[in-house]
């Protein structure tokens, strides 16, 4: 008889356990906002660009956007990023239009730094495999004209290889790689993670993937799969 009388119990009990954890995860997690590597990367470069005399670089969104593209545009091809890059006529043809930069807004890039390899690197390591990796990589870094940046991690279907892109610009911060009502199209951003944008993005370190999804809808689904994990083990 205790056992049925359990069972009754249960429904209610399970969905208090329910709203309880989602209503913990989000929470918790509202607080964390520094959650993203290709922003990690940008401040990296700020740092080592002062410490050596050079301005630091604003972050542009929708340069980080166009850094993403750029990264997609091997389709996963690691060994082709040192002796192959994207077609100039791409950032016109397919990278501005995926990321909502206006065509007018383009500006010159005055540098880039790519790498890819098959295991994950932390920020800090990614910086130094991008200036080691290239032909005049430290002046790239500290390159006196550019004035604003774009950082890009991503790896192929959540998982390594992974790529690493940082775009360099001349551009007035303010008025280049304008994203049209300031915000990167959906479609641009999965797989991935990219600078300038104020979102929290999973790390393929602390996700399993890299994955960038938008911060509200990323906390909802941890919060249901922590749910769903109480749920079990009541
Ligand atoms: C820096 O700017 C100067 C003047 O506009 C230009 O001549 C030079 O080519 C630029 N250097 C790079 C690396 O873009
Ligand atoms: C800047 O980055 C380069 C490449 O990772 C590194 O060799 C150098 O020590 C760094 N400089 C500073 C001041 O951190």
């Amino acid at each position: 008889m205790a056992v049925f009388a359990g069972a009754r119990a249960r429904p209610l009990l399970v969905l208090g356990a329910l709203l309880l954890s989602a209503l913990l995860v989000l929470t918790v997690t509202a607080a964390d906002s520094q959650n993203n590597p290709a922003d990690q990367l940008v401040a990296l470069i700020n740092s080592n660009r002062t410490a050596s005399k050079s301005a630091s670089v604003s972050d542009n969104q929708g340069l980080g956007c166009i850094a993403l593209q750029y990264i997609k545009a091997y389709e996963g091809h690691c060994d082709q990023v040192d002796d192959k890059k994207p077609m100039e006529s791409s950032f016109t043809d397919t990278f501005a239009p995926t990321c909502g930069v206006q065509a007018a807004t383009l500006s010159r890039i005055t540098g880039r730094l790519v790498a890819c390899q098959s295991k994950y690197a932390t920020p800090a390591e990614a910086l130094g495999i991008l200036v080691n990796g290239a032909k005049k990589g430290l002046q790239t870094l500290h390159g006196k004209n550019h004035t604003e940046v774009g950082a890009a991690v991503s790896g192929t279907d959540g998982g390594g290889p992974y790529f690493w892109c940082v775009l360099f610009s001349d551009g007035k911060p303010a008025a280049s790689f304008e994203v049209v009502d300031g915000e990167v199209p959906k479609a641009a951003i999965h797989p991935g993670c990219f600078s300038g944008s104020n979102d929290d993005c999973m790390g393929p370190a602390n996700g399993g993937g890299a994955v960038s999804t938008n911060a509200g809808a990323s906390r909802l689904v941890a919060a249901l799969l922590l749910a769903v994990a109480c749920a079990f083990t009541l």
